[in-house]
C-alpha cells in the first residue's frame, strides 16, 4: 500500500474512533434523553417538591453520624415496652429475616447466596444501642442500610426486638 493510503486509512480510523467518543462524552440529544430522563433526575437545586399529604417519606430524614460516633452517642429514646418489642419484631420479620433468619442466627434464605450475617443473639452484648441503631441505619461492610426504609422511631424498636433476643 503507498503510503499515502496509509495515512488516509489511519486518518479514516482515527476520526471514526474519534467521533464515536463524542458521541458518548458530548452526547447527543437523543443519548442524553435516555440516560438523564429529566422526570426522574431533575438537576440537583433546580425544582423540589413536598410529598402529598397521608404518603409515607422515604429517605433519610437525619443528618449523616458514622457508626462509630453513633455507637457513642445515641442512647435509645424509646422503653423497651412489649409494644416497642412487638413493633421491632414486626420490622425485623419484614426486613431482617431474609438474611439473619427467624432468631437471628445468621440462617435466612439469601445468607446463602450472599453473606453468611453474624449470630446475633451472642454478639450483641458487645454493641451499644447507638452501634446497633447505626448498622439499621446505614448497614454493615456488606449490609445494605435500611434508613430509608424504617423510620427514626421504629428503628428503635428494633433495637429493642434486638435486645430481647440477645443471649
Ligand atoms: C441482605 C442481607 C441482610 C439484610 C437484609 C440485613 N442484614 Fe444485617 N447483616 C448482614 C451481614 C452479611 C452482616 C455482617 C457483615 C456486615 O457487618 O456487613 C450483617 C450484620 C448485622 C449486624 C451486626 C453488625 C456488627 O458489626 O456487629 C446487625 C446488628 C444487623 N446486621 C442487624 C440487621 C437488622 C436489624 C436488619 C433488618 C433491618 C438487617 N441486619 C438486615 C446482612 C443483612
Amino acid at each position: 500500500m503507498r503510503p499515502r493510503n496509509v495515512l488516509l486509512l489511519a486518518g479514516i480510523a482515527i476520526a471514526g474512533i474519534a467521533a464515536s467518543y463524542g458521541a458518548v462524552v458530548v452526547g447527543w440529544p437523543w443519548y442524553q434523553g435516555l440516560v438523564l430522563p429529566r422526570e426522574v433526575k431533575p438537576l440537583a437545586g433546580s425544582y423540589s417538591w413536598s410529598l402529598p399529604a397521608g404518603t409515607v417519606p422515604t429517605g433519610e430524614t437525619e443528618p449523616p453520624l458514622a457508626r462509630r460516633e453513633a455507637a457513642e452517642l445515641l442512647e435509645n429514646p424509646n422503653p423497651a415496652t412489649p409494644a416497642s418489642i412487638a413493633t421491632g419484631k414486626e420490622m425485623f420479620a419484614t426486613y431482617c429475616v431474609l438474611c439473619h433468619g427467624n432468631d437471628g442466627h445468621g440462617d435466612g434464605p439469601v445468607s446463602e447466596k450472599f453473606f453468611k450475617p453474624p449470630d446475633l443473639p451472642s454478639i450483641m452484648g458487645r454493641r451499644t444501642d447507638g452501634y446497633l441503631y447505626a448498622t439499621i441505619r446505614n448497614g454493615g461492610v456488606v449490609m445494605p442500610p435500611h434508613g430509608y426504609r424504617i423510620p427514626p422511631s421504629e428503628r428503635w424498636d428494633l433495637v429493642n426486638y434486638l435486645r430481647s433476643i440477645q443471649e
